[in-house]
């Protein structure tokens, strides 16, 4: 249990967020695809990330190198059948990825998770790949643990009915090691690291509108540095928006447009928001600065969902900080995440005071509320957690955090800066 007392009206910093989770998850499941050295500079070392870790060495991907701020892997020889089930632990994108690319790996394998992630929906990975000629078992509530048969996989065309880059870069990844390519048509824009990684190892990929085609065959390791977390920077984001007089710095951030929703909604409700881009390799990154003003409510709705999906709870945050009635909507998605984030974010705010009516697929938010602090759990959320810290930062009273350790998953360093930056 964590105890948080409440924040000076006014604070200013400079932070560096760890490496981009999505694409850490991307640079070490597909050096399992590739010839020669993948080299990840500033990568995340995460809990999450470890998980894909341990899932390319089962399959006979060597580690040269681990340490703080470098990774250098390398497949030798053969992809290999695993010796026994992959513990994919919290991890969603190392299990639905995962799936994907065990399709090129001849025999079985298995995946298994924790509690929170053998709750979470994989038929929705499962029947696409099936209906590409993958074989690939889930239980009967479609959940893992998942077995998939590789050395299947036909090609073909699908066609996502949910908006999800994990089950996009499922079937992409399985392409790679299929008979003929394959076509995945999504429902809405996603995040497009995986197609920007398979274009830059030299893979034959070819995205048309919601559309992408990808080729078999083997890939060129790369190196490169990973750009600092999106969803990370996020939280100090907002922790800026929430109150005029505040001003954060966030360095060497990924910009790409596909993860920068959150920050648009920022500056539509009022925050004076830049985005200063200083490099485009592997895509744009740069720094970002925000300003705290009075806010105004805001309107989201399914379309503006993808670009922001992890951050949807700081949009409820910052709402109820808000002048009017926020509404978001089209977000049901967020009730698969590691926990039912609607619920539990409705419980957090709710807690603190704020008038907050909970629907199906978000909510509706009347502010600006006083918040009062309490006692919240973080339902073994990382991002629930952080969630509650953002939120004492403007409470009048004192927060009690119980579940704070579930940071580790995407953050680790978290609470350590969040301490630096409240006692500076
Ligand atoms: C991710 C995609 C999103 C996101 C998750 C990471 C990815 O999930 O919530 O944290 O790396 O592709 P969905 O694709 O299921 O929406």
């Amino acid at each position: 249990m964590l105890q948080l007392t409440p924040w000076p009206e006014h604070f200013s910093a400079s932070i560096r967020v760890p490496g981009d989770k999505s694409i850490t998850h991307r640079g070490i499941l597909m050096s399992a695809l590739a010839n020669g050295v993948m080299e990840l500079t500033d990568w995340l070392d995460a809990a999450d990330t470890r998980a894909s870790l341990g899932l390319v060495q089962a399959i006979g991907v060597e580690v040269l190198e681990d340490r703080p701020g470098l990774l250098r892997l390398k497949r030798s020889g053969e992809l290999r059948e695993p010796l026994g089930p992959i513990d994919c632990g919290n991890s969603g994108t190392t299990m639905r990825l995962g799936a994907g690319l065990l399709n090129g790996v001849a025999g079985l394998s298995v995946l298994i998770g924790d509690e929170s992630l053998s709750r979470r929906p994989m038929a929705r990975v499962a029947d696409p790949l099936r209906e590409l000629g993958g074989v690939i078992f889930t239980r009967s509530s479609g959940t893992a643990p998942l077995a998939i048969v590789g050395g299947r996989l036909r090609g073909g065309h699908v066609r996502l009915a949910i908006a999800s880059a994990q089950v996009k870069s499922a079937c992409l990844l399985a392409g790679l090691t299929a008979e003929e390519p394959v076509s995945v048509r999504e429902l809405l824009a996603t995040r497009d690291h995986t197609e920007r990684m398979i274009h830059a190892m030299g893979g034959q990929i070819t995205v048309r509108g919601l559309e992408a085609t990808v080729q078999p065959g083997r890939l060129e390791a790369i190196a490169f540095s990973v750009p600092g977390d999106p969803s990370s920077a996020a939280f100090w984001a907002a922790m800026a928006a929430l109150r005029p007089g505040r001003r954060v710095v966030i360095e060497k951030v990924l910009l790409s447009p596909a993860r920068t929703g959150f920050f648009r909604v920022l500056a539509n409700a009022g925050a004076t928001v830049e985005l200063v881009e200083e490099g485009t390799v592997p895509e744009s990154w740069g720094h970002i600065v925000v300003t705290g003003n009075t806010l105004k409510a805001v309107q989201i709705d399914a379309q503006d969902v993808p670009a922001m999906v992890d951050e949807v709870p700081l949009v409820a945050l910052l709402a109820t900080q808000a002048q009017g009635m926020s509404e978001i909507r089209g977000a049901e998605e967020l009730r698969v995440k590691e926990s039912d984030r609607i619920r539990v974010t409705t419980h957090i705010l709710e807690t603190f005071g704020a008038a907050v009516q909970e629907r199906p697929d978000g909510w509706r938010i009347e502010g600006a509320t006083p918040l009062t602090g309490g006692m919240v759990e973080a339902a073994q959320d990382h991002r629930m957690a952080m969630l509650a810290a953002v939120a004492s930062t403007v409470t009048t009273g004192p927060v009690s955090l119980s579940g704070e350790e579930s940071v580790a998953i995407s953050y680790p360093e978290f609470f350590r800066q969040f301490l630096a930056v409240k006692g500076a």
